[in-house]
Parts: C-alpha cells; structure tokens; sequence
C-alpha cells in the first residue's frame, strides 16, 4: 500500500495502477480519518467491487463551522494507515490542507432543497464544504465507484444528487451503518464520550427502534412519533436534542399526516456534553435497514 500526500503523484499512481490491471476499476473511500470498523466496512465493500482501492484521509476544514471541532477532531494517521493497509487498500491519499487548498476557494458546490434541514439547517454551510471537497476528490481521484456510510444519510443524498444533477462520472455506492455490540453508531467522534455519556448514548438507537414500530404499527402521525422519540431520548439525563425529524428519503421532504412515502427517515442529533452525535434509521414500508 502507498501513502501519497501529492495531488499529481497520486494521479500518476491511479494511472499506472488502472493500465497494470488492464484498465482496472478504482473504488474510492473518502473519510476524515480516525478510522473505525465502519470505514473498514467501505474498504471491504470496495475491494469486493472494484479493481484499485483508493482510500482518502483529510479534515476538511470547509465542512466546519466556526465554533466546531474541526481542530479537535481525532486524527492519528500511524493507526489509519496501518489499518487501511490490512484492510487491502491500495492507496492512501493524505494531503495537508494547503495540497487541497493552495489558495482561498472562489469556487464550490452547493446543492439546494435536501441540505435544507436536518444537518443542514444545524450546521450552515456545512453541505457545501461537504460537497466541495468531494468534487475536488472526485476529480482527482476519477472513481469509477465511491463508497459511503448510511450513517450520514443527508450525506449520501446530497452527494447522490450533485453527481446526478452534474452528470458525475462516478456510481455512489450506500453502505450500511456498523453498530457497536450495544446498539451505538459507530463515528470516530465517539471517542470524545465520557464513559457516562457513552453509556446515556444508547438512547439514540433505542429511540430509532421505538420510531421504527410505532411508524410500522401506523398508528402515530409524523408529530406523535417524533413526540416520542424525544421523550425516550430525554430519559438520558445527559442528552441536549439538536433535531428529531420524519422525512421522506432521500428527498427529505416532511411527511404528511396519512401520507407515508415508500420509504422514510427518522433521523437525529443529540449532543452529549460537547459530542455531538447523529443517528438515523431508513424504513422501507416492507423492510427497514439502517
Ligand atoms: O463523511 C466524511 O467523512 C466526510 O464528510 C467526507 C465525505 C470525507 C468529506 O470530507
């Protein structure tokens, strides 16, 4: 496995690695790092789909708002590397932020409507950061697949719709959220949890299984379902709610009283002390995975 932190050297790499496969598919893994089983679960999807497996680490600061943890956020590039490598990746990409950024961007991407709530609606300008930097990746890295974790489900169909809207040469490949044990989202922020507050975390997946029957029994409406799933998150004493929300996906329009879409959303934020968490379930009037 290489490590590259040059935007040129890595496209000469992809270039010789798609001509020695005999013009081999690249899958790509974007992530910001500190990785966990779920990334690893990106790479292994990856590796099963495609010839060349291009992971990239980098904490983009243009996702970030001001007061957010984008200097804090966990980095420990000994460890990802390590893992990447055992994981099968090919090529790692690390830039510093002045190889991605040499100078103020004039330029970016902003996609409308599915960015306006959720995620969105609680950190400004953070879909656009988001979206930015992918297509900078994209267009560096040229993937024919690139693979991301439903954990981030605003994420997936705000990515889905920029490469749809802008004829993006790339297959978005959504993969499923990795649970701890317990129930627990698996996030690289999980690691700033008290051992209390890792504890009190366990409502959110709870919260989405109680979301997720009361939305199959259809015995609640969109509001009574959301009502609930707030007062089982408030049993944990620890627990600031950002946002409950029932929204169609992946157009995250509200769902009307009587009227639920083939396929929902019940997705949420909370924050435990200064951690910030997001959790999400995907329910398929039929079947549910999250
Ligand atoms: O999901 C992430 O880790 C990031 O938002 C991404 C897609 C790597 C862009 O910085």
């Amino acid at each position: 496995m290489q490590a590259i932190k040059r935007i040129s050297q890595l496209k000469e790499e992809i270039r010789r690695l798609r001509k020695e496969k005999g013009d081999g598919t690249v899958g790509f893994v974007p992530t910001m790092g500190y990785l966990h089983e779920g990334h690893l679960s990106l790479l292994a999807a990856a590796k099963k789909e495609t010839d060349i497996v291009v992971m990239s680490i980098f904490v983009n600061p243009l996702q970030f708002g001001p007061n957010e943890d984008f200097e804090k956020y966990p980095r420990d590039h000994e460890r990802d590397l390590k893992m990447a490598e055992a994981a099968g990746a090919d090529i790692v990409f690390l830039p510093e932020t002045s190889e991605m950024y040499p100078r103020p961007i004039k330029t970016t991407v902003s996609v409308a409507e599915v960015t306006e709530r959720l995620c969105g609606a609680s950190r400004p300008g953070h879909f656009d950061g988001v979206a930015t930097v992918v297509t900078k990746l994209f267009n560096i890295v040229q993937p024919d697949k690139a693979f991301f974790g439903m954990k981030d489900a605003q994420q997936v169909a705000v990515i889905r719709r920029m490469v749809d809207d802008l004829n993006m040469n790339v297959t978005i490949v959504p993969c499923p959220t990795l649970r701890e044990e317990d129930g627990l989202a698996m996030s690289s922020r999980n690691v700033y949890l008290s051992p209390e507050e890792r504890k009190q975390a366990l409502v959110l997946s709870q919260s989405l299984r109680l979301a997720e029957a009361l939305i199959r029994e259809r015995s609640a409406s969109p509001d009574e379902v959301r009502r609930r799933v707030e007062e089982h998150i408030r049993t944990a004493q620890l627990a600031d709610i950002d946002y409950v929300e029932l929204l169609s996906y992946p157009e995250l329009a509200p769902v009307q009283p009587g009227q639920m879409p083939p396929s929902v959303i019940i997705a949420l934020a909370v924050k435990f002390g200064k951690t910030r968490l997001i959790d999400n379930l995907i329910i398929e009037m039929g079947n549910s995975h999250v």
